[in-house]
């Protein structure tokens, strides 16, 4: 009997520090950080999609202001606006990756936005708990306008996970006018993990530009391959949700192909898992489409980006030149830019091969193309932002696409 008062004193003295330390040592940890982005997706002169990352499960919004009246944050002059992103009438939440899309927004304006995610400690059925909050910085982005006759925009490829060079890149390039920035494929030598991404490009090019100018991932063979490829699209979410597709920025309209792997899909590095030649087909098919429609056929420029460079030995090189190159030359394509050689090669058009000039950039080259109204610059910069060639395509506006037979 003596000794009951100790026997009820031990479990009380365990309820006790699991309530008080345990408990709440498990579920703060570390506080909720942002830990990679944000980064801008698919800006168009109507929407933008905003992604980040959190350290722990959360539930996530932006606040966004056209900014008239910046400087009276946080109220932003009453035209904050906040999105959330929901599918099926769920709010997403529970989740350490937020993607959310602003819509309805006004052509050539500035935008300035805030993420925020708010961490969810439990999520019952019946009873969800919020934790802390965190907010991120404030950043700035203008959406693309139709009516912009100028600007700039850079290209950079096979960067192969060397964020070092990348960031010495990125640090030559003058901002000033760029409008995007183009990653032309082997960005990343393959996807094992999540991790990859970040470390191979994305956290530099966070801490460069991605928070207020937006980039377009561009697949080259390198990015198919590791157990985690299937994922890469879930980051860099395309519009028409596949890595083919098209886009318009004042006067210049852009084709974005995918290459996919290089070698036959029955190689035995491939293990019986590649299913490229009717990819490229199916591109090829609706390339024929893509030259029909009127706001291709009225741009002043078309550029087209795609990974692997045809007229070289390599089979997905003969490959699209033999679907791609014909269409590209009766859509009357001003220039195409890729990579995958490692090497610097610049073709002009040549009679019966390529009526478009094509460009490919060595590992240390960055591409930055100045658009006027009325021709292309071409530069091609090294490592130091220093020119190495520069050449001018005027605009063959007058020249309207062939139809396709
Ligand atoms: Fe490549």
């Amino acid at each position: 009997m003596k000794n009951k008062p100790r026997q009820l004193l031990i479990p009380f003295l365990f309820i006790f520090f699991l309530s008080t330390v345990l408990i709440p040592a498990l579920s703060q940890g570390k506080n909720l950080e942002i830990t990679h982005g944000p980064y801008l997706q698919n800006l168009s002169s109507e929407e933008v999609t905003i992604i980040w990352f959190t350290n722990k499960k959360s539930v996530s919004s932006v606040e966004y202001s056209t900014g008239e009246n910046f400087n009276t944050f946080p109220q932003w002059g009453g035209l904050l606006q906040t999105a959330q992103s929901s599918r099926h009438g769920l709010i997403d939440a529970n989740s350490e990756r937020h993607i959310i899309q602003l819509r309805e927004l006004t052509a050539g304006k500035t935008y300035r936005y805030r993420v925020i995610s708010k961490e969810i400690l439990q999520f019952e059925p019946y009873e969800v708990i919020y934790g802390n909050t965190v907010v991120g910085d404030i950043n700035e982005f203008i959406t693309f306008d139709p009516d912009k006759d100028q600007f700039s925009f850079q290209a950079v490829q096979d960067i192969h996970d060397d964020s070092e060079r990348l960031d010495s890149l990125l640090q030559s390039i003058s901002w000033d006018q760029v409008d995007m920035v183009f990653f032309n494929g082997d960005t990343l030598s393959h996807l094992n993990e999540e991790n990859d991404i970040f470390s191979g490009f994305l956290d530099v090019s966070v801490k460069r530009f991605a928070s207020r100018i937006p980039f377009f991932f561009i697949r080259g063979n390198h990015e198919t391959r590791g157990s985690f490829a299937r994922e890469l699209i879930d980051y860099f979410p395309p519009r028409d949700s596949r890595y083919y597709y098209t886009f318009k920025h004042g006067p210049v309209f852009f084709i974005i192909l995918d290459s996919g792997e290089d070698k036959p899909d029955d190689s035995p590095v491939y293990a019986g898992l590649a299913d490229f030649d009717l990819y490229r087909e199916e591109q090829a098919k609706w390339l024929q489409e893509v030259i029909l429609r009127e706001d291709f056929k009225n741009a002043a420029f078309r550029v087209a980006f795609f990974h692997i460079p045809p007229f070289s030995k390599i089979y997905s090189s003969q490959e699209i030149t033999r679907l791609w190159v014909p269409w590209l030359n009766k859509g009357k394509v001003d220039l195409a830019i890729c990579g995958h050689l490692h090497r610097r090669v610049r073709q002009d058009p040549e009679s019966g091969k390529n009526d478009f000039t094509y460009i490919v950039g060595s590992r240390e080259d960055s591409f930055r193309i100045d658009v006027k109204p009325d021709h292309l610059k071409v530069n091609i910069l090294n490592l130091k932002g220093e020119t190495l060639d520069t050449f001018l395509l005027p605009t063959k506006k007058a020249e309207v696409p062939e139809t396709p037979q």
